[in-house]
């Protein structure tokens, strides 16, 4: 095989002598897309690969519609209301966004699940966001794959590259310095919207200072962009993704000492047989002894679990009892409006009070660590949320039902 690949990159190296080294180390794709897959990689990585098809044991989920009830209201009139469960590991992209009774209409839905449809878009260009969903869908193979981070690259050595294109588009060639251990992660654990027009999806941020739910929201008022209008209270809503790549650059401790989300989601392994290899198991820190011990460089005997833990559950804590009182407010609103007897003007101040509460309160309750990877962003999104419903509360209190 290795010299079958050589006499390949040989005869390309004829033609483009530049070639040479690169042809002679990555596998010949034999998808029709010209994607190189993981099984492909298999034999030049098979540490990696294992590594990698290990993501599949990830696989316990839980319905937030269940443990969080009050979701259904807050979320009524849109996809989340009906089915939101919470993540697992990547092997499951693909076939989960089939699977979910959300609404996915087009093919943009596919954007930060297959590496078919990244690579599908870098090929055809952006008209793919708006084709059918289900015509697509059949033709996409692979979940979350080698290309998403490291295109068809030799992989030899670390060779990282964004394939997401709105990313490259959003942040420019330079990527603001981002650390490609981290953007490569944030192609896809950001927050991002589809364009009204065209469908693409797009980044809201121009660079790390442009991050974070204040700056978000106001670009988002600015284009006067909605997720959704909910019918009983007439708001215009949006609904935050999990933004984990905006949550962590946002001045967190550990963003702060140039650590990676690969120091922390992958490290370094030993095979059985004495290879060091990059672990490609995605997975909480807390699950992996190795990842352990990452942490006790810094962090020496503290019990991981229980630091972590006790920030989630304070942040969780937190989530709920607002959450509740965010479907309080929207019931309250809600009566307003079918009152009839209160002005469009007076409603739509609380309205927007509504709209920028529930945006500010979601952007912590969706993004995956729950705290651990920013407490301080945590409790200022929670803190914000707050604010605005009381404000919004007050104003509401003199409208009548
Ligand atoms: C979600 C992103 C992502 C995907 C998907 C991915 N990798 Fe990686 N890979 C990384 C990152 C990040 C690193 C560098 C880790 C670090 O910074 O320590 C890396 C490192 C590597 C390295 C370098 C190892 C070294 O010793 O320097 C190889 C080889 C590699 N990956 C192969 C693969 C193969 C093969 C696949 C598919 C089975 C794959 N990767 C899928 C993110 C990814
Ligand atoms: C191409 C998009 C994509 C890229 C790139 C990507 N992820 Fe993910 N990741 C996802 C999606 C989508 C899920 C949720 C899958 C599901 O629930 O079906 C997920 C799930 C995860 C999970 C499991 C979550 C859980 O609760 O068990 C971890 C951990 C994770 N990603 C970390 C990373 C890290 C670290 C990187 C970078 C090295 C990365 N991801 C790059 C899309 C991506
Ligand atoms: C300092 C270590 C550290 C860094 C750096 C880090 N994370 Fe995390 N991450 C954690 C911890 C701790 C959790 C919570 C794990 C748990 O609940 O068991 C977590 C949780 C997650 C989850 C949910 C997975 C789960 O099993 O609960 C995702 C997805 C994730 N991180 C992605 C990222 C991305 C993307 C980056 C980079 C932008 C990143 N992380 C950077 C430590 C880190
Ligand atoms: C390079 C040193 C270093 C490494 C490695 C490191 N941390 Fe930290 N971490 C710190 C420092 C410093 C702080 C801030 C003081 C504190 O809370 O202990 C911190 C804070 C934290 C916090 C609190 C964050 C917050 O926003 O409140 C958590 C949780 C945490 N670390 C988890 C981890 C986990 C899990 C790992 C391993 C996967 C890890 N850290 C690896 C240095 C490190």
């Amino acid at each position: 095989m290795k010299k079958i690949l050589l006499a390949a990159g040989i005869l390309v190296g004829l033609v483009c002598p530049c070639l040479l080294t690169h042809a002679a180390e990555a596998p010949v794709p034999s998808a029709e897309n010209g994607m190189i897959t993981a099984e492909e990689w298999e034999e030049t990585f098979p540490e990696i690969v294992a590594s990698y098809n290990a993501n599949a044991a990830n696989s316990y989920r839980i319905s937030y519609l269940d443990t969080d009830p009050y979701l259904k209201n807050i979320y009524e009139g849109y996809g989340f209301a009906k089915d939101y469960t919470s993540a697992v590991g990547h092997s499951y992209c693909l076939e989960d966004v089939y699977k979910t009774e959300r609404p996915h209409a087009l093919a943009n839905c596919l954007t930060c699940k297959t590496a078919d449809f990244t690579k599908m878009v870098n090929d055809l260009g952006e008209e793919v966001y708006s084709y059918d969903f289900e015509e697509l869908y059949g033709s996409m193979v692979q979940s979350v794959g080698c290309y998403s981070c490291h295109e068809n690259k030799e992989l030899e050595e670390e060779n990282l590259a964004v394939t997401h294109s709105y990313i490259t588009l959003a942040l420019g060639e330079e990527y603001d310095g981002i650390d490609p251990s981290i953007l490569t992660c944030g192609q896809c654990h950001i927050e991002y919207y589809f364009d009204p027009e065209t469908k693409a999806t797009r980044m809201p941020h121009s660079d790390i200072a442009s991050m974070g739910p204040e700056a978000t929201l106001a670009f988002y008022d600015e284009m006067g962009f909605a997720d959704w209008t909910q019918e009983s209270t007439g708001a215009r809503m949006l609904k935050a993704q999990h933004p984990e790549l905006e949550t962590y650059l946002s001045g967190s401790f550990h963003a702060n000492m140039g650590l990676t989300c690969a120091d922390c989601h992958m490290g370094k392994s030993i095979s059985e047989t004495g290879t060091e290899y990059v672990n490609h198991t995605w997975r909480s820190p807390l699950e992996d002894a190795g990842l352990l011990q990452y942490c006790a460089q810094c962090h020496k005997d503290t019990d991981m679990a229980q630091k972590v833990h006790a920030i989630q559950a304070e942040i969780t804590t937190a989530e709920k009892e607002l959450g509740m009182k965010l479907s309080d407010l929207k019931d309250g609103l809600a009566a307003a409006v079918a009152s009839g007897k209160n002005t469009e003007e007076q409603l739509d101040e609380v309205r927007s009070l509504y709209r920028s509460a529930q945006w500010y309160w979601d952007y912590c309750y969706v993004e995956n660590a729950e705290g651990a990877h920013n407490s301080a962003f945590a409790r200022d999104c929670l803190a914000k949320s707050e604010e605005l419903i009381d404000q919004a509360m007050d104003k509401l209190g003199v409208l009548e039902v």
